[in-house]
């Protein structure tokens, strides 16, 4: 059971239609799957049973929940495959889903469309140490590629907040930037090659792909984002780095914007190839987290109006903690900053990443959470947060209950340019959805950022890619839709 029940998406948003075209999934079906698939494939909701599957049909952030009565698990490509040729040929929609952390309402059905969830393919397949390639089934959890790249003296070249829960390909199938893109690129740099079963169940792979391949298109590319609409990722190549021998990070407490990018123009010239994170969080992004960790002790002594998360990692301790300290000693004396605290241990420094990774939970914690997921130049990322607090704020809806809202609060990867804007509700309302849109779009076209830097498009920002694309960029993304997935039985009501 999840915490919070969600509102169905289809009474949220009346407006959006369930495509007549599809087939309701009915016991002929189940009974098909069920002539290829294991008992444990195979989940049906007892009839009636609203709450049976609300772990696969609603979102992590609790705004998002469909209907479906029927959730398939296969364990393997093969079977994948079986299941998307007969749904093609029957018309019967379907969701692919990893570990269901996505943030725009990608990763859960609209109304009845069965649920592919690719959580039993969760086999390392390969690992060649001296290339860093790494082969895995899509449902590998993120945290367990991590532990076996560390344990081969490597690392997986992504981290984010939900590495728990979310799997390598709902990570690829969402462009996933998380908070190590500043050091080891995204994942169009880093995916080696892909296995996927197209809508009509033919497998197109090149997992087995070179480093460097320049024959051709770069089809594999198209998948990286596509978040399940034009096929099902079931497998991962990937480029590992060598583990870091030193891990250094420091927290640290500032009080303008504009000191931050201060700030982080100084970390890239002095801690130059050191430096592998640079993340911010406004004043109201560390209150909510302070409530959440209530029993852990805050990093700092004082209150700050931002906060900034530095990460080094490199190949010798005692170098790297020297030069980090330097540069803090240094901000400090330029007055800069106005407190650091830099970790001592490797405790310490799992601790300050617990307070930059706890902020996505703890905005969700009062009940759900409005996201917003942005590019923009670096001196306009935090002017739009400011815009969006003060337009809430002016319609009196942020304060203690009853009113709607808890907070409002920015944060993000500073060196990638996103800011991640949460509005952190007890309930969500039509009023709080009217004043945030369109007015975030408008603004971010205003100042010619994007709508989503690593979130994607999902359901939640369908429809509004006119605001950072051009008509020509979305007609050719419809046919390319079109072309992979005529019957647009995948991923339906989302994306273009
Ligand atoms: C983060 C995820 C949510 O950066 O994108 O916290
Ligand atoms: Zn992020």
């Amino acid at each position: 059971m999840v915490a919070i029940a969600a509102q169905f998406t289809a009474e949220a948003y009346p407006q959006v239609h369930r495509n007549a075209s599809f087939k309701v999934p009915g016991p002929e079906d189940v009974k098909h799957f069920r002539s290829f698939l294991d008992d444990d494939e195979v989940l049906e909701a007892p009839k009636g049973d609203d709450e049976a599957l609300v772990s696969f049909n609603q979102d992590w952030m609790n705004k998002y929940r469909g209907q479906s009565n029927l959730v398939l698990l296969p364990k393997s490509t093969e079977k994948v495959s079986k299941i998307m040729k007969y749904c093609n040929e029957q018309k019967l929609a379907v969701v692919p889903q990893g570990g269901n952390t996505d943030l725009v309402g990608a990763s859960v059905p609209v109304f009845d469309e069965i649920i592919l969830s690719l959580k039993q393919m969760n086999k390392i397949r390969e690992f060649d140490p001296v290339s860093g390639a790494f082969k895995c089934d899509a449902g590998v959890v993120m945290k367990d590629a991590h532990q076996f790249l560390r344990d081969n003296d490597h690392i997986f070249p992504l981290d984010l907040p939900s590495r728990n829960a979310c799997q390598v390909g709902g990570v690829v199938s969402t462009n996933a930037g998380g908070l190590n893109l500043l050091r080891y690129g995204s994942l169009h740099g880093n995916v080696l090659g892909l296995e996927v079963v197209l809508p009509n169940g033919e497998i197109i792979s090149n997992i087995d792909a070179l480093r460097k391949d320049n024959t051709g298109y770069d089809l594999k590319q198209l998948f990286i984002g596509a978040e399940g609409t034009i096929g099902v990722i079931t497998g991962v190549s990937i480029l590992a780095a060598a583990k870091p021998k030193a891990f250094n990070n420091v927290f640290i407490g500032l009080e303008s914007f504009d000191v931050v990018q201060t700030l982080f123009v100084k970390a890239k010239k002095e801690l130059s190839e050191i430096l592998s994170a640079f993340e911010f969080m406004d004043k109201g992004s560390i209150k909510c987290t302070i409530e959440y960790l209530k029993d852990m002790p805050f990093l700092l002594k004082n209150e700050h109006n931002f906060y900034v998360l530095i990460e080094t990692s490199g190949s010798n301790q005692d170098h790297d903690s020297e030069k980090l300290n330097t540069f803090i000693q240094s901000a400090l004396d330029e007055k800069l900053i106005s407190e650091a605290k830099v970790s001592a241990n490797m405790d310490e420094y799992n601790t300050i990443w617990t307070w930059r990774k706890s902020v996505p939970p703890a905005c969700n914690s009062y009940g759900g959470m409005y996201k917003y997921d942005m590019s923009l130049k670096l001196k306009d990322l935090y002017s739009v947060s400011e815009a969006v607090t003060k337009r809430l704020d002016a319609a009196g809806l942020i304060g203690d209950a009853p009113k709607p809202i808890v907070a409002s609060v920015g944060y993000g990867h500073v060196g990638d340019g996103n800011i991640h804007l949460n509005i952190a509700v007890r309930e969500f309302t039509k009023q709080i959805e009217d004043l945030l849109e369109p007015f975030v779009y408008e603004y971010i076209q205003s100042k010619k950022g994007s709508i989503s830097a690593e979130h994607g498009v999902g359901f939640h920002k369908h429809g509004h890619l006119h605001y950072c694309r051009s008509e020509i960029e979305i007609r050719f993304m419809k046919e390319i839709k079109k072309h992979y997935d005529p019957n647009a039985i995948l991923n339906p009501y989302k994306y273009v």
